[in-house]
């Protein structure tokens, strides 16, 4: 077996969780749902969220995964036989998620591509946005395509390794994203009426805030946070014992969530001051937003940062995917990493066939009326994630006790674990508590 890889930096390992922590659901998931939502009332339910339940079960991850040096189902049982499934869920989870997410991620590589090779042209990149990713998504082989291209860029870093190929890439791409979208936030609110889009996302409105959406928001906190398929558990599992982990546990969640606001700056002030309806998902994506930029000055230039920065977003995602998916066989079957990526990327190809083909052939083929993009969504981020991280939460909580986490953060008083009684608390108390409550509420509030 290869020797296990390890992080060489604490700046490397939180731009790779930072990475892996924002993505597509930052840029097209979180804005439109708190503008939807509530607003700023919205928000504020996500940040209590993200401090009582987010912060401790980062903290609950990163340690399992550092203490345990291994894949999350190995992770899990280490702590408690009984809980080796909430690793085969979390595992199940980011097959799905990856199923969708290179499929997507494909369409981002499309859109990229065709705006970078169209800056210097007068004319529209993309003069006709709707028909252009109707007739894009529904040519079959043009969809599969770009899948296989996007998982191939997937496996190029992956098979790097962790050092050279997530590490590596995530020190490049994290700060690249941050510096794109802030180029894309001054064009944004600098357009005239931008005002009315900054209105939408925060002007708040608390009669908003039913069950369902206190149950989307803890949801979305997961997803967007990477919490509950154990993706910070592997990470956390390639840092070695010098590592103080409590600020990076602090850095990831605050990052994270100051990208899906600031996502939200970038795109709604746009989509306002040019007269555009909100929209979320694909439709904000690959139609509203070429819209927009056709009727920019310099559009193919910004639609260009625009979407290299969503590539960075869903790459360094899809990074973290594969190795989590991956990370189980590897280390069971003792497998090099240039022969199992390839193998469980094949198979993760196969899954987003489907959706591939769902804007297309199979427009009408629908599972618990669902098409498969929003089946694997549903499953994987709603059920299996949720989940992950109630289970989880009662695991540290309940089972083997805060004090197991604090020791590993401590080493042994190596390191002050300042937030310890915080954590203590919250982690045993508050958010398995929190998170049954709001899943009972949402469930039955849909009945
Ligand atoms: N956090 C990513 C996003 O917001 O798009 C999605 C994700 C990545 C979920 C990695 C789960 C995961 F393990």
């Amino acid at each position: 077996m290869e020797k296990r890889g390890q992080f060489t930096s604490k700046f490397g390992f939180i731009m790779a969780s930072i990475g892996s922590a924002i993505g597509l659901g930052n840029l097209w998931g979180f804005p439109y749902k708190a503008g939807m939502s509530g607003g700023f009332a919205f928000i504020l339910v996500y940040l209590i969220f993200v401090a009582l339940v987010g912060f401790p079960l980062m903290i609950c991850e990163f340690a399992i995964g550092r203490k345990a040096k291994s894949n999350q189902i190995y992770a899990y049982k280490k702590l408690n036989k009984k809980f080796a499934f909430v690793g085969i869920t979390g595992t199940i989870a980011v097959f799905l998620i990856l199923g969708f997410y290179s499929v997507l991620g494909g369409w981002v590589v499309n859109y990229t591509v065709k705006y970078a090779t169209s800056i210097f042209s007068s004319a529209n990149a993309i003069s006709a946005p709707e028909e252009y990713f109707n007739s894009f998504v529904s040519n079959e082989a043009v969809a599969l395509i770009f899948l296989i291209i996007f998982m191939v860029l997937t496996v190029i870093i992956v098979i790097g390794g962790i050092e050279n190929g997530i590490e590596k890439s995530s020190k490049i791409m994290m700060p690249v994203l941050f510096f794109f979208l802030v180029i894309v936030i001054i064009r944004s609110v600098t357009l005239p009426g931008a005002e009315k889009g900054l209105e939408f996302l925060f002007k708040p409105d608390f009669s908003k805030l039913t069950p369902s959406t206190m149950g989307m928001a803890l949801s979305q906190m997961f997803f967007s946070l990477s919490l509950g398929a154990g993706a910070m558990i592997t990470y956390g599992s390639y840092l070695s014992n010098d590592d103080n982990i409590q600020s990076s546990s602090i850095i990831v969640p605050l990052l994270d969530t100051l990208a899906a606001i600031l996502a939200g700056i970038a795109i709604f002030p746009a989509v306002f001051a040019l007269g555009l309806e909100p929209t979320q998902g694909p439709s904000l994506m690959f139609i509203t937003l070429p819209a927009i930029f056709n009727q920019m000055h310099m559009g193919n230039l910004f639609g260009f940062v625009f979407f290299a920065l969503v590539l960075f977003a869903s790459l360094s995602s899809s990074i973290a995917l594969l190795e989590i998916a991956s990370s189980f066989f590897m280390e069971h079957f003792k497998l090099k990493r240039k022969v199992i990526i390839p193998i469980i990327a094949a198979i993760i190809t196969v899954l987003g066939i489907p959706v591939a083909l769902g804007f297309g052939v199979l427009g009408d083929v629908k599972v618990m009326g669902m098409g498969f993009l929003d089946l694997y969504d549903f499953i994987g981020e709603y059920v299996l994630m949720t989940f992950g991280a109630l289970a989880t939460a009662f695991l540290i909580g309940w089972v083997v006790k805060p004090k197991e986490v604090i020791d590993e953060m401590e080493q042994g008083g190596k390191f002050k674990f300042v937030g310890k009684k915080y954590f203590s608390f919250t982690i045993k108390f508050i958010a398995p508590i929190l998170i049954f409550i709001v899943m009972v509420m949402s469930v039955t509030s849909v009945f």
